[in-house]
């Protein structure tokens, strides 16, 4: 299954760019554009530029820039249809979806259709817990939980009168094995979440990528919490409970606090606190960290009072540490979770004790430490030390190095030297390269630097594809047919792999290019060509030697003409120029037959000359 054509335009028809940036952008109208500080970039005067009319953005300080999808999968780290589907949501539009024909049907498609088998069942789970007899909704309002908040969190009750999930699904079109892969059913097809509460776990686009079942009554031998298992859609390490919701406030508030289960964060958003979210039972991974580091370097750990939260707290401290993040710990008093302290309090009362209670991680191990044996001080000490090692920003540890010294009356340069010792024991691993990029991206700036003329074909296609331009016998044509009945007529192509594959495409939907202008690239279901388009869209214009002949320089689009016939001539001269190249080396070669290396060498010397000649006319 795939998104279908008529939603693609649809959203692309709805979504205002500026709107859509602002959610993660402060932005400023400057003119006709709109300016803020970069997301991507630590800048103090704002180079980040929103361009309403052209839809696309640019920034100055990265160079990166495209439109608003993008900048969805570059901010948000979205796929492409992450990226479509968070629109849809922010502008109510219903996503339809399309069965493609078998052989277009690869991996991706089994993760949108568990994508959307997901939210279709969510949709189920909650319809039941607001219909009749809903013991779940009585339970959440007994626990002090409003409505507002179980819609907004999408929560949802399995009854034990339940249809099947199974049939439900079938009936809808769905294929049943996704709620089989994720064990959203039993291997019989029953479900498997019967009488819980569901709280569905939302990918950080806000799709449901998964659910958490809890039992409605504590006293059952069952376990408490039911999950539906990893899928490729949902990965335990890698998700937060609540980011989707509290992201904005996250960066807005630049401080995240962190939580153990759904009802904390849930609580907590109730309580007004909405910079929030849970691990919900597992240990915290690095990838979480680095999903929170995307929106704020400071942290504070809350965790509940009890020794599992202690050593929870412990492993996290290092783990946030080790990725330059900042953590502070909240005790709250024995017995207590965030859930449950938070339930009865108003907003003021709860961050008055947050910032009553709130320790750096120093003070916080201190606080478990009471022993005055001497031996056990030296193993605390040589503990938060280790703690501080473990931060690579010299800074940071700079200011930690201070507070431990004070705090345990030790000289600065006592502590650095145990810190050198510990560097020497242990060689930095390469455990918290940032930049380790597994998706890896394609450097655009190279690959148009290394191919310059077949980049600048390519731009043509894609900003100019639907234009037309006049041809000497005073007839029209379009730019994309143009340039394609100039290769086929000399029988050559694009070298670079990704504009060979886009040069396919081109040729092979030439007629709807020809109609549409760049939204054929930019809905393109082939991810790199949409990423390439973006980079394209907001690339500075081409004007070579035009703009030098011009006194006021001219639009681009008002010398399409020359400029395609100038870059087809470039592109054709680097081919001949290669080509010429390969001959001479043949005829430096011994062995070459010399009469027909020599003739093909002097046909493309000539050849050169002739497009040398054209250029010149031209530009
Ligand atoms: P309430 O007791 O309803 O307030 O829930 P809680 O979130 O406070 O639960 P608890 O503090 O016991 O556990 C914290 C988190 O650990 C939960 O939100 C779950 O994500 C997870 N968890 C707890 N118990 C279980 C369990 O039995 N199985 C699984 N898979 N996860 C659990
Ligand atoms: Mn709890």
């Amino acid at each position: 299954m795939k998104i279908s054509q008529k939603t693609i335009d649809e959203i692309f028809g709805a979504a205002i760019i500026e709107e859509v940036i602002s959610d993660f952008v402060d932005l400023k109208k400057r003119g006709a554009n709109y300016k803020g500080l970069s997301p991507f970039n630590e800048e103090k005067t704002p180079s980040f530029v929103v361009s309403p009319s052209k839809e696309i953005w640019k920034d100055f300080s990265s160079g990166k820039g495209g439109n608003l999808i993008s900048f969805l999968m570059e901010h948000e780290q979205f796929s492409y249809p992450e990226s479509l589907l968070y629109l849809a949501k922010k502008y109510n539009i219903t996503v339809e979806y399309i069965d493609i024909n078998p052989d277009e049907k690869k991996k991706d498609n089994h993760r949108e259709s568990t994508l959307i088998v997901m939210n279709y069942v969510k949709q189920i789970f909650a319809d039941d817990l607001f219909g009749s007899n809903s013991k779940a909704l009585d339970y959440l309002n007994n626990r002090g939980i409003n409505n507002e908040i179980v819609k907004l969190f999408e929560l949802g009750f399995c009854p034990k009168k339940q249809l099947k999930l199974v049939d439900q699904i079938k009936s809808a079109g769905y294929n049943e094995k996704y709620l089989h892969d994720t064990r959203i059913v039993n291997k019989n097809g029953t479900n498997r979440f019967l009488d819980r509460l569901i709280f569905p776990i939302h990918s950080i686009s806000g799709q449901v990528v998964g659910f958490g079942a809890r039992v409605l009554s504590d006293v059952l031998k069952s376990p408490k919490y039911l999950n539906s298992d990893t899928s490729e859609i949902y990965q335990k390490s890698k998700v937060l409970y609540g980011l989707n919701f509290s992201k904005k406030y996250i960066k807005k508030e630049d401080v995240c606090y962190l939580v153990e289960g759904y009802t904390d964060v849930i609580a907590m958003f109730q309580a007004n606190i909405k910079n929030v979210v849970a691990t919900c039972g597992t240990a915290l991974t690095k990838e979480q960290v680095r999903l929170v580091k995307r929106f704020t370097n400071n942290i504070v750990i809350i965790f509940d009072s009890d020794s599992a939260g202690v050593s929870a707290s412990l492993k996290a401290i290092d783990l946030f540490l080790e990725q330059d993040i900042n953590p502070e710990v909240i005790q709250l008093p024995t017995g207590e979770d965030p859930a449950s302290f938070c339930g009865q309090k108003s907003t003021e009362t709860i961050k008055q004790f947050f910032l009553e209670h709130k320790t750096n991680f120093i003070e916080f191990k201190c606080s478990l430490n009471v022993s005055d044996a001497s031996s056990d001080l030296i193993k605390h000490v040589k503990n938060i030390i280790y703690s501080i090692s473990l931060i690579h920003d010299n800074i940071m540890q700079a200011i930690y190095i201070k507070k431990a010294a004070k705090k345990f009356s030790l000289q600065e340069e006592d502590i650095r030297k145990e810190l050198n010792r510990l560097a020497k024991k242990t060689p930095l691993t390469s455990s918290r390269n940032l930049n380790d990029n597994t998706n890896k991206q394609i450097d655009f700036k190279k690959l148009k630097k290394n191919n310059l003329e077949e980049f600048r074909l390519i731009r043509l296609f894609i900003n100019y594809g639907s234009s037309n331009i006049v041809l000497p016998d005073g007839t029209f044509q379009t730019i994309s047919r143009f340039i394609i009945n100039e290769l086929d007529s000399d029988n050559i192509g694009f070298t670079t792999p990704i504009f060979d594959t886009l040069y396919q495409e081109i040729k092979k939907n030439i007629t709807i290019i020809e109609s549409q202008n760049n939204d054929f690239f930019l809905s393109h279901s082939n991810l790199i060509i949409v990423e390439l388009a973006s980079y394209i869209i907001a690339d500075q214009p081409f004007l070579g030697n035009w703009s030098r002949k011009d006194i006021v320089v001219r639009e681009e689009k008002d010398l399409l003409s020359q400029v395609a016939k100038e870059s087809i001539l470039r592109f054709k001269l680097k081919r001949v120029q290669s080509m010429r190249k390969n001959a001479l080396e043949k005829l430096k070669n011994p062995n070459a037959s010399v009469d027909n290396d020599l003739t093909t060498f002097t046909q493309l010397n000539q050849l050169e000359k002739k497009i040398q000649k054209e250029l010149g006319r031209i530009c």
